[in-house]
């Protein structure tokens, strides 16, 4: 049964993987709207810029029509409040992620008492993967298409011969 409020999926998505397509896709169809949400995490090097990174989503959820690429910059929780949005979608991959998210959520209602975090288990799957790891497949030459969008996986060639030249990375 679709809620009839939409939900936001935040994230860095450097790149946006087969994992994350897979918590959009069915995010979709428990909520009417899925804001995917891409910032900056200040915390990370990111090898995409935001643009980029939001043209390669919006890329890999072109059939879902009920989604939405936009960014945000800042507190998650203020974002949330200023788009009146208060549910939050996160994927859990293992035990080992329990811990931070659960930080993450108390946090947030603790900025904002309104947001409620809901959790999908991954598809099992995509439960070792990461953007961080894909990124290090693909600069060490491995094979990253069973992990990323065909596209993603072009784009993601592309940075690395860029980057091994000593060109753009943030
Ligand atoms: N499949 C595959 N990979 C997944 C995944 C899935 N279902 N879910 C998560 N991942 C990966 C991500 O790609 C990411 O990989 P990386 O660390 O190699 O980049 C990793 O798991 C962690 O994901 P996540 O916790 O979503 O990190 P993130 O950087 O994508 O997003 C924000 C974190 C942006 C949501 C968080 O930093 C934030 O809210 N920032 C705003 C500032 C703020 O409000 N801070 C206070 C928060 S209380």
């Amino acid at each position: 049964m679709k809620r009839k409020i939409s939900a936001v999926y935040p994230g860095s998505f450097d790149p946006p993987t087969n994992g994350h397509l897979d918590i959009i896709t069915r995010a979709s169809h428990l909520f009417p709207k899925i804001i995917v949400s891409v910032t900056e995490n200040v915390n990370k090097k990111h090898i995409f810029s935001l643009q980029e990174r939001i043209d390669l989503l919006q890329k890999t959820t072109k059939n879902l029509k009920s989604v939405e690429v936009v960014s945000f910059s800042g507190l998650l929780a203020n974002y949330l409040e200023k788009i009146n949005s208060f549910v939050l979608i996160r994927g859990l991959r293992a035990l080992s992620d329990f811990e931070y998210e659960f930080q993450m959520a108390l946090m947030n209602r603790k900025l904002n008492k309104k947001i409620e975090t809901i959790f999908l288990m991954t598809d099992q799957s995509y439960t070792f993967l990461s953007s961080s790891m894909v990124k290090e497949i693909a600069m060490l030459g491995g094979n990253t298409s069973d992990f990323v969008p065909k596209h993603v996986e072009k784009e993601l060639k592309k940075r690395v011969v860029s980057l091994s030249k000593g060109g753009y990375a943030k």
